[in-house]
Formats: structure tokens, sequence, C-alpha cells
């Protein structure tokens, strides 16, 4: 086999065999040219393939920053989902193909989710709820939660899907934002055999939620129910309500611009933030761009390995791949449970073709060595993927020789939960890659690279802006139209969408991402706020001051680094390091339990008072300090170094 040192020293592009450049969904180069000509005629024909209870006036109504596509058009999401396929001979193809992490297994088909979400739709209705109601969603990743998901879709609610990882307290402020009426959770969940308790979870936060009215609780395992407190009158359990639910449930029909869902992601401020997507651009964009970029056939197994709670999860497991008419793989658990070849064991197992990760994964598949992939097959295999962050061309060699086995394409996508759908990505029949770049922005997408006069650069570093309205696009962020526009749409002037991310543009014309350029975190492929780690220490007792910021981590990308000043009166020590790292889980969650805490008397601060982050990143990559000149006082961050050095020793 080729040496990963070999092929990154020659600097290789990886054009797409002829078997790709003549049968992938997308061959013609000439693609960009003719979106970049009629971008909304682009649009249109993939909105002509999806169906429409009434057609739209105008593929786009554009007054910066907000965006009407479809304008006046109707449709149902779930309807494009399920009814469009259960009339063909997808019927009786698998929709879902699930595996628990303990072994436990289903299948269901289109028909079978069809007429499960029917069901449930009615539960929702029999339970009051209504069209534009908010509905939160905590669950494990069970076909359940798609199942949800594509309900609220049904009858027009809006869900809110609150990843399962998070804490009562994240759990509560979301339902709290979005004023949500119900909620589904479930029993529990498993992961790395352990059991994740999320009714006893969900119940603290419930204690702060007086919106919700109702609590679904899905029973995770029946054979092994986990024990959970039900509350009468407001607690039901999901598979005592299905069986008197009736099996047909007529689809609303949705104006386009109705909002289909709530995703709450981290911002610049303590507060997450609820991004609003619509129905009819949104399920456009994520169509188009799995049919193209994941080049669906009708005989693929498509696995994205994300968790729905994401935004992956929301366009890259369900509405992307169901929209196509996909069979979907969906695995509840670790990657290393039982053994540290559970995805290349499904993979076998299952026959998969299409394989979506993120970066972080992979780092952690080098770590634990190339035996376990080269136990398998993984001869059904086609193409690969990667998002969540920027893959360094380390991993992205590795993941092209030991899991593509040199045969098998790689796109890597950039986008975010804003954008909705894959923005910046190789077409696998089209592109020829190089390891570490994103390539090109989407036929229709427009991106460019921005200085700091704002000026649009061919080549070099600066600031990734996107110039177009895309269908996908949020429409808002929910509850908060001025952070909206501060948030996104006045870095400039003309219109331009700011993404938060840095990036380069080479000499062909390709993006390299270079990740945030503001205080937002990427750990392990998953947003995190600086400022939400911070109030969630300073919410301790024994905090007066934190600072927290990223440090490189060689499988998560960053880790979380905290500085910390204690109140008068306590002492650092490991034991209340711990018990801090305890206090930020429990606030907000595991994925952004610090790494590391630093105590400190003081934090470099300048003379107006502003914690100077850009040194204690220095500080926490161990690299020299950069100018401390604006310091009020600059010996703070000198014995701050010192203090840091001896620690990590
Ligand atoms: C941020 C968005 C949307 C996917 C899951 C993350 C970073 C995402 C890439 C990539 C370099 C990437 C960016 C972006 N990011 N994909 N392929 N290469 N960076 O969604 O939580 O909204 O985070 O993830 O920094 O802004 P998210």
């Amino acid at each position: 086999m080729t040496e990963i040192s070999a092929l990154l020293q020659e600097d290789r592009r990886f054009p797409p065999s002829e078997r790709w450049r003549t049968t992938a969904n997308i061959t013609d180069p000439g693609i960009y040219d003719r979106a970049l000509a009629d971008p909304e005629g682009f649009w249109d024909r993939f909105a002509r393939e999806l169906e429409w209870i009434a057609p739209w006036d105008a593929v786009l109504e554009w007054n910066p920053p907000h965006a009407r596509w479809f304008v006046g058009g109707k449709l149902n999401v779930s309807a494009n989902c399920l009814d469009r396929h259960v009339r063909t001979a997808r019927r009786n193809k698998a929709a879902i193909v699930w595996e628990g992490e303990p072994g436990d297994r289903r299948t269901l088909t289109y028909w079978d989710l069809f007429r499960e979400v029917s069901a449930f739709a009615n539960v929702l209705k029999s339970l009051g709820v209504k069209r534009g109601e908010r509905v939160a969603l905590y669950l494990p990743l069970v076909p359940e939660l798609a199942v949800a998901m594509l309900a609220c879709a049904r009858i027009g609610a809006v869900h809110s899907v609150v990843f399962g990882g998070f804490s009562a307290e994240s759990l509560r402020d979301r339902i709290n934002d979005a004023q949500a009426v119900l909620l589904v959770t479930a029993d529990g969940g498993y992961r790395r055999g352990q059991v994740v308790p999320l009714k006893q979870t969900a119940d603290e936060a419930l204690a702060g939620a007086p919106s919700i009215k109702n609590v679904i609780v899905v029973q995770r395992h029946a054979g092994a129910p986990i024990p959970v407190d039900i509350t009468e009158g407001r607690d039901h359990w999901y598979h005592r309500l299905m069986q008197h639910a009736g099996s047909s449930c007529e689809p609303e029909a949705m104006d386009a611009e109705d909002m289909l869902y709530i995703l709450y992601t981290s911002g610049t401020t303590g507060k997450p933030k609820g991004i609003v997507h619509t129905t009819g651009g949104y399920l456009v964009g994520t169509y188009a761009t799995t049919k193209w970029v994941f080049d669906l056939k009708e005989d693929d197994v498509y696995w994205c390995t994300a968790d729905i709670g994401w935004v992956t999860g929301h366009s890259y497991v369900v509405y992307g791949p169901l929209a196509n008419g996909a069979t979907v793989l969906m695995y509840e658990g670790a990657p290393d449970w039982p053994h540290k070849d559970r995805f290349w064991e499904m993979i076998d197992r299952h026959g998969v073709t299409v394989f979506y990760t993120a970066p972080t994964a992979i780092r952690a598949f080098m770590r634990w060595g190339t035996e376990w992939p080269a136990k398998r097959r993984l001869d059904t295999l086609r193409l690969l993927g990667s998002v969540g962050e920027p893959i360094n061309p380390e991993a992205w060699i590795w993941y092209h020789l030991n899991i593509g086995r040199e045969r098998c394409p790689i796109v890597d996508t950039w986008w975010q939960t804003e954008t909705g759908m894959i923005m910046i990505t190789p077409l696998p029949g089209v592109t020829s890659t190089k390891p570490g770049s994103a390539t090109r922005a989407f036929p229709g997408v427009a991106a460019e690279i921005r200085n700091a006069k704002g000026e649009r650069i061919e080549t070099g570093g600066g600031l990734l802006a996107l110039t177009k309205p895309w269908p996908a696009m949020l429409r808002g962020i929910y509850g908060d139209p001025d952070r909206y526009l501060t948030q996104y749409w006045s870095r400039w002037t003309d219109g331009a969408y700011f993404t938060g991310d840095g990036a380069r543009r080479d000499e062909d014309g390709f993006f390299w991402l270079l990740g945030r350029v503001d205080d937002v975190l990427n750990v392990a492929g998953h947003r995190l706020g600086t400022m939400e780690v911070e109030s969630a220490l300073v919410d301790h007792p024994t905090v007066a001051e934190a600072a927290v910021v990223g440090r490189s981590h060689e499988i998560k990308g960053q880790a979380v680094a905290a500085f910390v000043t204690l109140k008068e009166g306590f002492k650092p020590s490991d034991a209340l390091a711990e018990a801090l790292k305890e206090h930020v889980v429990r606030k907000i969650g595991a994925i952004a339990r610090p790494d590391q805490i630093l105590f400190s008397a003081d934090l470099p601060k300048t003379r107006s008072g502003k914690i100077m982050r850009r040194l204690l990143r220095d500080i926490a990559e161990g690299k020299a300090l950069g100018d401390t000149s604006t310091l009020a006082d600059p010996a703070v961050v000198a014995r701050l170094k010192t203090q840091y050095e001896e620690k990590e020793g």
C-alpha cells in the first residue's frame, strides 16, 4: 500500500476515475458556469423534482438579509420523504436500517415509516399539538427520532431537536426559548455500554419548563425497560399511544416559507441561538446536495454517522437522504463499542456504499491503528465524506488509504447549522480533490474570501463570505431578529453573509478552511461558545472570573482550556478543578468539559478591562506571547505563562 508520507510529499491531486466521470449523478464541469449564470433556474429545476401541492410564483424574493424561496409554493416535507416514495417501487425498500449499540436491530421500509409517521402525527394531534407550535425532541439515535421529526413536519408543527448529550439545564433553556408545548423523550439510550437516563434528565429540565403540557416517552428497549418516574396526566408511553392511533394522516399543505424546525447552536454570547429553517428552500437545498455530493443511486446504503441532534443529522441523516428515497443506516452508539472496529464491522454487515463522518472520528481511528479496518473487507464502499471541521491532510490520506482503499473519492463538505445544506464541496464525478481542501462552492452557491477592508481577493487568506442567497439558508434566529442582523449581516454592507470562518483560496480557486475567527470553538466537530463555558464557570460559587480559549487537540481538533480566578477565601486545588469541570458538564453537557483549568490570581486585561483571549490562546498553545503592549499589567501574563508551563511539565 502507498505510504502516507509519500502521498503527502507529492502534493497529489485526486481526479475522479473514468468510471466516476461517466456515471456520477453530475459529470458535467460546465454546470458551475451555467448555475452561476442563472442560479434561480438552477434551483428551480431541483424543486421540480419534488412534489408540490401548489406551485411557486417566484423562485426567490431577496430583500437583504431576508429571503423568501419558492414564493407562494405549498408542499409538505414528510409527503416528499414518504408518500412520494410509497406510490412507487420504493414502497418496500428499506428506508431506515437501524442498529442499537447493544446489538438490537430494526429495519423500516418506506411503507413502515410512512405508517409510523402518520400514526405519530395523529398522536401529536390527539394531544392538541397545532400547526406552528413547537415540539421538543430529546432522544437517543433511534428511528423514533426521525419518526417524530417527520410527524411534526406532517402536521406543520415545528421541531426543536436537543442533542441527548446536553444537560437538563441546556434542555430547559431550549424548551423555554422556543416555548415548546410537548416533549418527546425516551426512558434512556446506550452509550459505551452505559445507560443514558434521558427521562430522568428531562424531568429535571421540566421542573422549570411550564410551557410543556405533555411528554411522550419512548421505551428504548422493550426487553430491558429503564426505570423512570411517570407523572400522571403529563407523561405518556409512546407505544401505548401508538396502539390507538389511526395510521392515516393527511399531510398539511405548508407554505414554502413556513417554519420546519429550530435548531440551537452556539454563538459568541453565552446564549445559544435558535436557528430557524423553513420548508421549501430547505428541502430543495438538502435534496439537491444529497443527490449530487453523495451521488445517491437506488441501491446505495448510505451512512452518515452524525447524531440527529446536530444539523448534519437533520439534513443528511433525515431530510436529504429520505427526500432522495435512499436507504439510510442509523447507529445509536459509540464507534469503539464493544470493539474499535464497530463501524467497519457494520459497513460489512450492511454493505454500506456511502460513508460520511467527521475528522475527529477519523483521527481517533488513526490513533487506534490500521489493524481495526484491515480486518474488514469494506469492499462495498464507493464514496467517503467528511464534515464538521477542517480535515488535516494526514487524516484525509489515512481515510483514503485505509477506509477508501484508494478506490473511493472523498468529499470534504463545508457548511454550518445556519447554511442548512452543504456549501463548499467537491462533486465526486467532476472535481479533482486535494487533501485538506473543501474545494469549490456547490453550483449555484457563491463564496469568496474578503480581506480586512472587505474587498474580494482571488487568492490568499481572509474571511469567508457567502455573496448570494441559497435555498436552505437560515431565515432568522428564533425570537431575536436583531441578533440575526448583527451576527451574520453587519460585517459587510453589500448583503453578503458572514460565516465566522477564516479561509484561504489557492491558485486553482480552491478553498481551504482555517477555522473560526470568532469566540466559537469547534470541539470534536461540535460548536461551543467560549462565553457559554465562561458563564457556566462563573455560576460556580467559588469562581470570580473565567476566560475560556481553545487549544489544539490531537483528536478533538480543539479542546477547552479555562483560566479561572477564584473569589476571596477559596484556594486552588486539583479537587476544585475537578469540581469545576463537573459543574460545566452539569450546566451544559459532556461536550463542554474543560480539558484544563488553570487558576490565576489575575487575568491579562487591556487598560479598558477587556480580557485578552489572544494572549491566553498563546499560553494554552505553548506559543511565544504576541504583542503585550496594550495590557494594563504585562507581568500578569508572564506569570501565567510560567505557571502554565510548570503545570504542563
Ligand atoms: C462550523 C459549523 C455543518 C456541519 C457540522 C458543523 C466548521 C464544518 C467543515 C469543513 C472546515 C468545517 C466551520 C463552520 N466546519 N465543516 N468541511 N471544513 N470546517 O456544523 O456546528 O454549525 O459548525 O464547523 O468552522 O463554521 P456547526
